[in-house]
């Protein structure tokens, strides 16, 4: 077998908190370790817990959480890793911010009505946000801003979320950042 290099890469899902951006996560990061890759995966609930956890949600700490993870996952994609990242991120300026810094940052919009969001609600968390008792609360009263041009768009109210993570991963193919065709031949 020939020496193969792995470019690095950020996968960086955006969306609702919800809307399934750590599912789709989790399935990525099993199914490139399968394939031998190295992945890290930086999430927002993880992360918040250690490098970020002095922060809370205003704008401005919203902003330093994802700068600070910025940083980390310009280390990591500079260096053949593949990084998976899951933020709400709200804010496109701050996404453009961590598209400049890293190595082939590929945006992906983990799409899912509000209705829909706040109808799953897995975290109980939108029934407390619309009660009034967390502020700043992304879509019920923060905003969010879509992403304008994303690489992909996925509709985790009419797909799986193995569906979404298939788009993602044949996405990687088609732009020569994974090999392909490693899942058909070990199938
Ligand atoms: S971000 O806006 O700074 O990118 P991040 O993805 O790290 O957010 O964290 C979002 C998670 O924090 C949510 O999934 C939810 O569990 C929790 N959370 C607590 N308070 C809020 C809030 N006010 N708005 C959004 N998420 C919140």
């Amino acid at each position: 077998m020939t020496h193969y290099e792995q470019p690095g890469f950020v996968l960086w899902m955006t969306g609702l908190s919800g809307a399934g951006k750590t599912t789709i996560a989790l399935i990525l990061v099993d199914e490139l370790k399968r394939r031998g890759l190295k992945v890290e995966r930086l999430d927002g609930d993880v992360v918040r817990q250690s490098l970020t956890r002095d922060l809370g949600f205003s704008k401005e700490d919203r902003d330093k959480n994802i700068e600070r993870v910025s940083f980390v996952a310009k280390l990591l994609s500079r260096n053949g890793v593949a990084c998976i990242c899951s933020f709400i991120s709200p804010y496109q300026t701050v996404r453009d911010q961590v598209r400049k810094e890293t190595t082939n940052f590929i945006e992906v919009y983990v799409d899912a009505p509000l209705e829909v969001v706040m109808e799953r609600d897995v975290k109980g968390l939108y029934e407390k946000a619309i009660a009034g008792e967390i502020p700043n609360f992304t879509g019920i009263s923060d905003p969010f801003e879509a992403p304008v041009n994303p690489e992909i768009h996925v509709h985790t109210d009419r797909q799986t979320p193995q569906e979404s993570a298939d788009m993602i991963v044949e996405y990687l193919e088609e732009r020569g950042l994974i090999e392909v065709g490693v899942r058909e031949l070990e199938n």
